[in-house]
């Protein structure tokens, strides 16, 4: 039985789509119940409404500066859904304790860095002014520190002599679209048949 999966987006939603792609397979493990963004705008609404997923909004704009009744509304959502496990794929609002403790062990983030390297934005700007030789994308649990949880899979590219920050992202985000699907996969193997219900 396919575990159903929520995906909270800000923008383009390209590893969205590699989730949703990969899902399409009868043999993968998930299926996308739905998308969820804060943002009206985010170009991934579409894409997911384009393959057949719901994908609905709701702007935290309209809670003002309560974050903590913007994640009760998208908690109801995801209940509604009948949401397993959480993937954020560029989700650009830090979560309150209250929804990374309702999702703990049941969320997943992607960063364009090797965690525990470069945490936050502009990694890939960061990775050449620290002359590293090495970059890539982590997949790991959501915890309470932002990019801080527990890694679940890394993938690793080279970072070449005539690299800009917009080459190296394209580098990266190849590998971002192979590994969340990967990761996401092999983290709902490690769940064997544990029931996911929650206690909303
Ligand atoms: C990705 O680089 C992801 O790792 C980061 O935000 C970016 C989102 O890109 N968290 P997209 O919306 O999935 O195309």
């Amino acid at each position: 039985m396919k575990r159903r999966v929520g995906i909270l987006i800000s923008g383009r939603g390209s590893n969205m789509l590699a989730l949703i792609e990969a899902a399409a397979d009868p043999a993968y493990p998930a299926e996308i119940a739905i998308v969820l963004s804060n943002r009206e705008d985010a170009e991934g609404l579409v894409l997911a409404r384009e393959r057949g997923v719901p994908a609905l909004a709701i702007p935290a704009k309209l809670f003002k500066s309560d974050r903590v009744a913007h994640e009760k509304a998208l908690q109801r959502e995801l209940e509604r859904a009948g949401v397993e496990i959480v993937c954020l794929a560029g989700y650009m609002r830090l979560l309150t304790p209250f929804f990374v403790e309702a999702w703990a062990g049941r969320a997943l983030n992607i960063h364009p860095s090797l965690l525990p390297a470069h945490p936050g934005l502009e990694t890939h700007q960061r990775v050449l002014e620290a002359r590293d030789t090495e970059h890539g994308c982590t997949v790991h649990l959501v915890t309470k520190g932002m990019d801080e949880g527990p890694i679940l899979a890394q993938a690793r590219v080279p970072v070449l002599d005539n690299d800009t920050p917009e080459t190296l992202a394209a580098r990266v985000l190849a590998e971002e679209h192979r590994l969340y699907p990967a990761a996401l996969a092999q983290y709902i193997h490690t769940l064997r048949n544990e029931t996911l219900d929650r206690n909303f």
